[in-house]
């Protein structure tokens, strides 16, 4: 009698001194949920059910998807001290990185570092430096283009990383067959297989990695990441030992890698911390800024009154006789809008990079776990209705007037609209560069060709997509570009063949 009465009191007072409880959300394994929907599809189905934050567990972790704009910046950027980490990946970044990948580091003194780095390399001041070849390799791309009627994938990826090796090491590419490339892809690769869900036991029990070797059953599957972790720092150092001896020789191109080297050394890193930072412009900067592209051509193909439009505007600032140029940006407002409004209409990185909590914390009278997984749910917040009036609509001129949203957000989404970049401390650090690339491609294919589907009467589904790890992008589509005046021709081979000896400078 005297036991159940302390057993009854005991769980009173649990019962009521957990005064808060996670936020709702399904229970018991929600695992199969992911075998046939993708994570946006699943996350929007509970949004449905449970409302602006839920919750579910994974595994042994509990994940927070946040739905709404004022708890993500509530969360995310005004308690960056607790919302800044990221979930522990033991095999893809312990093992195979090394722990050296920034994009994947716990928030500490490691990622703080790197995290300068990308920004010294890329931010709005550093990224006006990179104008130069982005300029000259969109010629490129117009040649190529020209070149062949349809079919223009290889020339917009060629576009896109040769200006994100520029970044990383002041180096252009000429082709898609380059070795670093396809190692890059290669190594990319490897991490996302490491990463899947289910495939090494250490990932959900880590402490077996504290048995004694012998006993590591488990073993073989993991020396041979390491062998490929072995392999992949030695491509990185030999990455940047190449920009180190070009600097010396007073022949490298400004860049992340030399920016490294000329302020104070390596800003406290090894030599192998900063390889492997160097890397990150290609991992997290090739598909996203793809995808932003190729969302564009879709818009403009299937926008056509957009697109004329946005031809109008190329025509009475720059004019039939020359290339646009980022010295038109300012002129060109509705251009601008356009990509902002591609960015909202279809975020590249549509649940954004999940971030993780170092401290526990209460939100809204929900317990938020130390450890927690939290997304921010970026599909959602872009088409929240409150913040954009008929968020289903692709209307780039909601971006010409300044806006102001309904709800207590106090953030501004005309000239600061960044949601697509994520939040807080981990805010897309090649906002810039991914910009302007997008800018100064879509500038000047829009300035030299119509942009059509690939036969007469056919047409693109925007609804169609593919997802590739974290980034979202058209489902494949066909077009054929066609010139829009007769001198756009001549103008494109003078621009190219001027690019073509002005861009030596960065081949090597
Ligand atoms: C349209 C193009 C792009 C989009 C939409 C995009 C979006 C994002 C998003 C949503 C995140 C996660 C932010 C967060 O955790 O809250 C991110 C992180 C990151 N992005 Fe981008 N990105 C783009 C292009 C680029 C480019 C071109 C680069 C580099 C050249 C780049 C480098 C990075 C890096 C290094 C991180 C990790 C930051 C960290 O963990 O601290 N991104 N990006």
């Amino acid at each position: 009698m005297f036991q159940a009465g302390v057993l009854a009191a005991l769980f009173l007072f649990l019962f009521f001194s957990r005064r808060h409880r996670l936020p709702p959300g399904p229970s018991g394994n929600v695992a199969g949920e992911f075998t046939n929907l993708t994570m946006p599809e699943v996350f929007e189905k509970w949004r449905r059910k449970y409302g602006r934050i839920f919750s579910f567990k994974l595994g042994t972790r509990i994940v927070i998807v946040l739905n709404d704009i004022n708890a993500t910046t509530d969360l995310l950027d005004k308690r960056g001290e607790i919302y800044s980490s990221r979930p522990r990946f033991v095999v893809s970044h312990e093992i195979l990185s090394d722990g050296k990948r920034g994009l994947s580091a716990p928030y500490g003194e490691h990622w703080r570092k790197w995290r300068k780095l990308q920004h010294m390399g890329m931010n709005g001041k550093a990224a006006l430096y990179y104008r130069d070849q982005q300029t000259l390799e969109a010629a490129f791309l117009l040649r190529e283009m020209l070149a062949s009627a349809s079919g223009h994938e290889q020339a917009l990826q060629r576009f896109v990383t040769s200006n994100v090796l520029g970044i990383a090491y002041g180096r252009r590419i000429l082709d898609l067959k380059d070795e670093m490339v396809s190692f890059n892809y290669k190594s990319a690769l490897e991490f996302q297989r490491a990463s899947t869900p289910g495939k090494y036991i250490v990932e959900t029990w880590p402490s077996l990695l504290w048995l004694p070797r012998p006993l590591q059953w488990f073993r073989p599957g993991l020396e041979v990441l390491e062998k490929i972790r072995d392999k992949d720092r030695e491509t990185y150092m030999s990455y940047f030992n190449g920009v180190k001896q070009r600097s010396e020789a007073g022949i490298a191109k400004d860049c992340m890698a030399t920016y490294s080297l000329s302020h104070g050394g390596n800003q406290g890193m090894t030599d192998v911390e900063v390889a492997y930072a160097l890397s990150a412009p290609f991992s997290a900067g090739v598909d996203t800024t793809l995808s932003a592209i190729r969302w564009s051509l879709v818009a403009a193909i299937c926008f056509p009154d957009v697109l004329k439009r946005i031809q109008a505007e190329l025509d009475s600032v720059v004019g039939q006789d020359r290339m646009p140029t980022f010295d038109d940006e300012r002129s060109l407002p509705f251009l601008g809008a356009f990509i902002k409004e591609v960015t909202r209409w279809r975020p590249v990185v549509p649940i954004g990079i999940p971030h993780a909590t170092t401290k526990a914390d209460v939100y809204d009278g929900y317990e938020i776990p130390k450890g927690a997984t939290v997304f921010s749910n970026i599909d959602v917040l872009v088409k929240d209705p409150n913040l954009f009036d008929d968020p289903e609509a692709f209307n780039p001129s909601r971006f010409l007037t300044q806006h102001k949203p309904a709800g207590n957000w106090n953030g501004k989404v005309e000239s600061g609209f960044t949601i697509p970049f994520g939040f807080g401390r981990r805010v897309c650090p090649g906002m810039h560069v991914a910009l302007q690339s997008t800018f100064i491609s879509m500038a000047r294919i829009f300035w030299a060709f119509d942009v059509l589907p690939a036969a007469e009467g056919s047409s693109i589904d925007p609804t169609k997509t593919v997802n590739r790890g974290t980034t979202r992008e058209p489902a494949p589509f066909q077009f054929r570009v066609r010139v829009r005046h007769p001198d756009v021709e001549r103008i494109i081979e003078a621009e190219s063949a001027d690019a073509d000896f002005r861009l030596k400078e960065w081949e090597y």
